[in-house]
């Protein structure tokens, strides 16, 4: 027993890793192991020899039990030490120089033209997206066999097999929002809507999601001049420089009169100039709410009028900061977004840029 002692005691503690303790166990007190063997030898012994021999094997087998577990648990402790000593950390090294992200100019414009709208009382409104075609169309005086349906290249939503309702649309105006906003709010009101919007299109000019920002002003006594007073106002502020408009007579179904307008520019050698020269460029459509937008509304035409508009977020951004392509907009080329990008703390404000 000394022997048997002699060799697993030492033998463990000397034990380089698991799997070689694993086989000491075995060839120890596994079923087979010696000390196993020498146990069963118990049954052959007088009953005074195991008296003596079955106490001081049962201690054997404890004592090398115990050194089991307490070599396995200093293999584990020494592994650990030599990860901590591996991977350890300097937390004081100074970190590695990050670039810091830019924002998008639809984004900063959109903040450009919030802002200059809020100091003339207008708010900003949401809708969704995903529009009903009630909304996109019908509310807004464009009834199911109207062109201007066709004309939108419009993304319709998939229905459920045997679902007959008429299918969602991708918004393809902010103009729903116009509906939106008089059912929420009533009259009198004074909001701005800018967003995505999506048309089945696609060339230099043109992208299948693309940005607007719709008006709406309504009150009692509101008229075509108060709405060429507000865009004039905006593009002085916008653009920093005078810029004079041009009303054009046009027709949207839902503004009656309509108009579209031009800003003032020229376009002397081979670039855009807002605000200068005799040319003009066609940066939106408007008019008088048309009362059948307003009676969708729940607001009473005979009450109320208002003008609404709506405009080309990208386009402005692209004639303020000399963007030739659209497409690049959303291309998302760091090159791009780096070299026409923005600094996170360039916050638009009337105080400091975007003069009146
Ligand atoms: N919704 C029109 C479009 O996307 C733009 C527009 C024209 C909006 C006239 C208006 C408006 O609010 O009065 O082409």
């Amino acid at each position: 027993m000394d022997e048997l002692r002699g060799k697993y005691i030492e033998a463990i503690a000397g034990a380089a890793d698991e799997a070689a303790l694993e086989e000491l166990r075995l060839a120890a007190v596994g079923k087979k192991g010696e000390v196993s063997l020498k146990m069963r030898e118990l049954g052959k012994m007088s009953p005074e020899e195991r008296q003596v021999a079955g106490p001081a094997l049962n201690a054997l087998k404890d004592e090398i039990n115990t050194a089991l577990t307490a070599r396995k648990v200093a293999l584990a402790d020494a592994a650990l030490d030599e990860r901590l000593k591996t991977e350890w950390l300097d937390v004081t090294l100074p970190s590695r120089p990050r670039r810091q992200g830019t924002i998008h100019p639809v984004s900063q414009v959109t903040e450009e033209v919030t802002a200059i709208f809020a100091d003339m009382g207008f708010a900003v409104a949401e809708g969704p997206q995903i529009e009903t075609d009630w909304y996109n169309f019908d509310a807004l005086n464009i009834p199911g066999h109207h062109p201007a349906r066709a004309e939108m290249d419009t993304f319709y939503m998939a229905r459920g097999e045997g679902d007959n309702r008429p299918p969602h649309v991708l918004r393809t105006h902010t103009s729903p929002v116009q509906i939106r906003s008089m059912e929420a709010g009533g009259a009198p009101t004074r909001i701005i809507c800018p967003g995505r919007v999506y048309r089945a299109d696609y060339d230099q000019t043109h992208t299948p999601m693309f940005h607007q920002v719709e008006g709406l002003a309504i009150d009692r006594d509101i008229s075509m001049a108060n709405l060429k007073w507000v865009l004039e106002e905006f593009f002085t502020a916008y653009f920093g420089t005078n810029v004079k408009t041009r009303f054009r007579a046009s027709h949207f179904p839902f503004t009656e009169p309509s108009a579209e307008v031009d800003i003032q520019c020229s376009f002397e050698g081979g670039t855009v100039k807002v605000g200068e020269g005799d040319d003009w460029l066609e940066v939106l459509g408007s008019g008088m709410v048309h009362p059948d937008v307003l009676r969708a509304g729940k607001i009473d035409p005979d009450e109320w009028q208002g003008f609404a508009f709506g405009m080309g977020i990208d386009r402005i951004a692209m004639l303020k900061y000399g963007i030739p392509d659209l497409r690049a907009f959303f291309e998302s080329d760091l090159r791009w977004l780096r070299h026409y990008g923005f600094a996170a703390l360039d916050v638009p404000t009337l105080h400091a840029g975007v003069s009146r």
